[in-house]
């Protein structure tokens, strides 16, 4: 699936959309460059998974991860300063994948080789200042969700 989000709102409403689609367990790779929009559409996510309004989302950068407790607990990574899958590997990431929540990785093309076949991939990119490119892919089942839940953009349209 592929969608083209015209400002930072409609990046937070597509996450909110996948977010509320999201169940425990679920795993979500981000992968694009700085500023393409990897925290911003985790805040989004945050909401849809029912993260408290009044709990800022930051990127996780310098201590790696954030977790956030919701309608489901959200487990936000941001890999970008490891050097690749061992440093996960040696910390006992599987604490946080397999801990019950929804886990969110920006930069997840760093620890590829350790996401599960079942991983819902979010390739982001800046097309210029306001305009980001999403391509989703993902298990059929969970495709499926979004692609209902994503067809309409409402008064908030994106393409
Ligand atoms: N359509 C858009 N979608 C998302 N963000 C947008 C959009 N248009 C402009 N922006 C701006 O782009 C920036 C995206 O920053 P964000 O921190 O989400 O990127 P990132 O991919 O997480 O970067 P990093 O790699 O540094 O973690 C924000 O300042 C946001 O306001
Ligand atoms: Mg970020």
């Amino acid at each position: 699936m592929k969608l083209i989000s015209d400002s930072r709102e409609q990046t937070l409403e597509i996450g909110r959309r996948i977010g509320n689609a999201l169940a425990p367990g679920d795993i979500v790779a981000l992968i694009g460059e700085l500023g393409s929009g990897k925290t911003c559409l985790t805040q989004g996510m945050a909401k849809g998974l029912g993260v408290a309004e009044n709990v800022p989302v930051v990127s996780p950068t310098f201590t790696l991860v954030n977790e956030y407790p919701g309608r489901v607990p959200l487990v936000h990574l941001d890999v970008y300063r490891l050097s690749g899958p061992r440093d996960l590997e040696d910390m006992g990431y599987e604490e946080y994948f397999y801990g019950g929540g929804v886990v969110v990785i920006e930069w997840a093309e760093k620890i590829r080789r350790i996401l599960p076949e079942r991983t819902l991939v979010i390739r982001m990119a800046y097309l210029d200042e306001n305009t980001r490119e999403l391509i989703i892919e993902g298990p059929p089942g969970t495709m499926a969700e979004l692609e209902k839940r994503l067809e309409s953009g409402g008064s908030n349209s994106w393409r």
